[in-house]
């Protein structure tokens, strides 16, 4: 049997077909390779192209013998996503849409799906719950809750069984640094924090200081890629067992703000990295932070690297060994634990 991993040479798609290839998984990729990486693709087989491409689909299906996949594959800037929006429900909703037709057809009916906080939008209450209300304020975090309640009906329909993972905020890399984050461009805080430190930007903005926190920046439950990966291995598992279908957040339950972050990376890289703060960023709520007791107890979800310290240590590996991201990759690629 194996598994067919869309998106797999993303960023949280690499490091969980690493985790599932040491798990002794049949790992097939399929990646268009806008945002994915060749230098990241592991795994089996590799397809280069689009969930849209139904004769694409149709060979997959017919060459291996899937029996569940691992959905990735999404455009996921929220910012993007707010000026096109039709690009998301495009790339994001219809091209899940077409998966889910080909798995219907193919008779391959477990999908493990890479949600978002992103679904809740405001919250009304912390922690997050998954029963808590949601009301995305942004188009990403609308296509993403349209494919929760696609992949509700479908079990309805034709028995396909899932299991949607909503993650808070993705940080780490495998820990020797082998694999990691490389976004073009780069939004997210922790790997601009990273290449401030390397000298590769100048400064680091703070999107606003004046939120109602506990030193005014906005607070966030950062979680490790390899304990997203576990997650999603765990999730597998369980639609194997025929334990159902089911909806989990992802965080540590821990938020860190803005700041408590770039001082976090000062300790790991022992470098300045200097701040500018600036207004807020539209859109961002003051605190995201996840409650995963529901992960913990039904999936038997255990982070390994809960510490923000190890998440920066991990991505500092990552980002020293590849200033420009996968483009500068050095030697040989090979993992170490
Ligand atoms: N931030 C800065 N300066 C920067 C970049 C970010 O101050 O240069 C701040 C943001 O304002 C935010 C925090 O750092 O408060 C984290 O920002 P990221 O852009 O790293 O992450 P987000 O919390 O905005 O978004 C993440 C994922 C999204 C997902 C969302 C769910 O990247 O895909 O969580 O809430 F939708």
């Amino acid at each position: 049997m194996a598994v067919l991993v869309t998106g797999g040479a993303g960023y949280i798609g690499s490091h969980t077909v690493v985790f599932l290839k040491e798990q002794a998984e049949e790992v097939i990729l399929l990646d268009h390779l806008q945002t994915g990486h060749r230098q990241a693709v592991r795994g089996d087989a590799f397809y280069e192209g689009d969930l849209r491409d139904g004769d694409l689909l149709d060979r997959i299906f017919t060459e291996h013998d899937i029996d569940a996949v691992v959905h990735f594959a999404a455009h996921s800037l929220v910012g993007e996503s707010a000026a096109d929006p039709l690009k998301y429900y495009e790339n994001n909703l219809y091209g899940t849409l077409c998966l889910l037709r080909k798995m219907i057809r193919h008779d391959v009916n477990r999908i493990v799906f890479s949600s978002t906080a992103a679904v809740y939008g405001e919250p009304e209450r912390l922690p997050i719950r998954e029963m808590d209300p949601t009301r995305p304020t942004n188009p990403y975090g609308e296509t993403k809750r349209a494919i929760e309640k696609m992949l509700h009906w479908c079990e309805q329909a034709h028995g396909v069984q899932s299991v949607s993972l909503r993650y808070f905020n993705a940080a780490g890399a495998w820990p020797g640094g082998e694999m990691g984050e490389d976004h073009d461009p780069e939004t997210h805080l922790i790997p601009l924090v990273l290449q401030t430190a390397l000298g590769e930007r100048k400064e680091i903005a703070i999107f606003g200081d004046d939120y109602p926190t506990r030193d005014g920046t906005c607070i966030r439950d950062y979680i490790h890629v390899i304990d997203l990966a576990q997650a999603h291995a765990l999730a597998l598992d369980r639609l194997r067992r025929g334990e159902g279908s089911g909806v989990y957040n992802l965080g540590n339950g821990e938020g860190f703000s803005v700041r408590e972050v770039i001082n976090a990376a000062r300790k790991v890289t022992g470098r300045e990295i200097p701040i500018r703060v600036t207004p807020r960023r539209p859109g961002d709520p003051a605190v995201l932070v996840a409650s995963s007791d529901k992960a913990r107890s039904e999936l038997g979800w255990q982070p390994k690297y809960p510490r923000l310290e190890e998440m920066i240590d991990h991505a500092w590996n990552w980002h020293r060994s590849h200033p420009k991201g996968y483009g500068s990759r050095r030697g040989e690629w090979g993992i170490s634990r």
